[in-house]
């Protein structure tokens, strides 16, 4: 099972692949949780990355890229993932095909979480996470369930970083759509609503078959 999550800052993308994580029992694969860790680290990466994340901009291609094809070709993913947070670049996407089909893998479906914009600065500006396990909580929460951790505000839902993050996923990461509604895999889900009959939806979309296109089914044939 190899699911893409796609949908815009806040939209519910962490929230619900801890779900599907969950009940698939596969690997939830953040790009922005992997900057995060690197930041938390004081790597080199982290470093250089920091200010980048804090200013709600993108990291290069180049080091989106490198991240992701070193992560899916760890042993874990063998079985399935979850992507979260990539590709968010149109370049990212075409190196994304590349990659599974050196892999031989293909997604299984692509969940477009769609989220009106004024929904998504509430959202972000009340967020809590967990410094350790990076679990997401809405406001009024204190400790994490699953580590009793205290919870805090992520540097990039500041006020100041948060209209930029909206900004550049209009703009970058909307044509990221269109890549792949061509391939006939991407169901989209009105992400208002309980967390529990979203994922009740993401669930259906998972189960549901792929509505792929011909050439989408050509491609997929050939890798198979
Ligand atoms: P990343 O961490 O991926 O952030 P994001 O895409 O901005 O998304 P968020 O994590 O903010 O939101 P989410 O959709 O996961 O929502 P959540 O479930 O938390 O990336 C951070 C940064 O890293 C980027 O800005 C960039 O700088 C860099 N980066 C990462 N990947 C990159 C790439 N590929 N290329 C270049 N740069 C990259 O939910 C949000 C809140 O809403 C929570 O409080 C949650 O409890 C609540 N909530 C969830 N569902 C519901 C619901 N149904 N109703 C009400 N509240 C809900
Ligand atoms: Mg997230």
């Amino acid at each position: 099972m190899n699911l893409l999550l796609y949908g815009a800052p806040g939209s519910g993308k962490g929230t619900q692949a801890n779900m599907l994580r969950s009940k698939f029992g596969i690997p939830h694969i953040a790009t922005g949780d992997m900057l995060r860790a690197e930041i938390a680290a004081g790597t080199e990466l982290g470093r250089q990355a920091q200010p980048i994340l804090a200013a709600g901009k993108y990291v290069s291609d180049e080091i989106m890229i490198g991240m992701i094809r070193n992560r899916l070709g760890e042993p874990d993913c063998e079985p399935g993932f979850i992507i979260d947070g990539f590709p968010r670049t149109v370049p990212q996407a075409n190196a994304l095909d590349t990659l599974m089909v050196e892999l031989r893998k293909r997604f299984d479906r692509v969940i477009y979480l769609r989220v009106p914009v004024e929904e998504l600065l509430q959202r972000l500006s009340g967020r809590l996470v967990c410094p350790q396990c990076q679990r997401t909580y809405p406001p009024n929460t204190s400790v994490c369930v699953a580590d009793g951790s205290a919870l805090a505000q992520r540097e990039d839902d500041k006020p100041e970083a948060v209209r930029p993050r909206i900004e550049i996923y209009l703009e970058k990461t909307v044509p990221v759509l269109d890549h792949y509604r061509a391939s006939g895999l991407v169901s989209e889900i009105d992400g208002r609503g309980t967390i529990d009959e979203i994922s009740r939806q993401v669930l259906a979309a998972v189960a549901a078959p792929a509505n792929g296109s011909t050439a989408q089914k050509a491609a997929n044939k050939q890798q198979a």
